[in-house]
């Protein structure tokens, strides 16, 4: 049964590597393009200005409920992934994760935040739109597996 707002206690926390592989299992779960763990692990320990945070529930030893990885690259910050596990969807973790980066990113100098979203991925997108990004361009067939067109949403802040 999914869970609800008040049953579930989380805070948002930099991601370690002992988080990796329930970041890779929500990955492959939540059907991402696939980074991988070694991929991930690169990100947190020699990209400096990557932004790793995870959602960790606070009974169940700390399990990760979501995750998001992002960068910032001079005034922008872009989300690499997303996701939140299934048993714990709208409540406010993905929301709640894209905050947190966004602000934490503010204060290395980036101003937008840019992502790619699956054309068909109508959850994300409502999700992102909920916190005002807007579509600015299509991608013509960037993913594979299978193969379709990503939309390019921006949120200026
Ligand atoms: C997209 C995803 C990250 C959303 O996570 P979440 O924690 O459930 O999102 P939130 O609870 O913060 O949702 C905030 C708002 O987004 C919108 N939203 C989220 N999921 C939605 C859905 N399934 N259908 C419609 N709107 C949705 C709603 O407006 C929601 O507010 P509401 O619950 O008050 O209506 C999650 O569904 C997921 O992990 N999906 C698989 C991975 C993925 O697609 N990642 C994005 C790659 S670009």
């Amino acid at each position: 049964m999914s869970a609800t707002l008040f049953d579930v206690g989380y805070e948002i926390t930099q991601m370690l590597e002992a988080d990796l592989p329930a970041v890779v299992e929500l990955e492959e779960m939540t059907g991402l393009s696939r980074w991988g763990y070694e991929a991930y692990k690169i990100e947190l320990f020699y990209n400096p200005m990557s932004i790793m945070r995870v959602a960790r529930g606070l009974t169940e030893r700390s399990r990760v409920l979501g995750f998001v990885a992002s960068r910032v690259t001079f005034d922008e910050l872009h989300i690499n992934n997303i996701a939140v596990h299934p048993d714990f969807r709208r409540i406010r973790i993905a929301s709640e994760l894209l905050k947190t980066v966004i602000r934490q990113s503010y204060s290395y100098g980036s101003r937008r935040c840019l992502l790619e979203v699956r054309a068909s991925n109508e959850p994300a997108q409502c999700l992102y739109r909920k916190l005002g990004f807007r579509v600015i361009g299509r991608r013509r067939d960037y993913y594979t597996q299978p193969t379709e067109d990503a939309l390019v949403m921006q949120l200026i802040y």
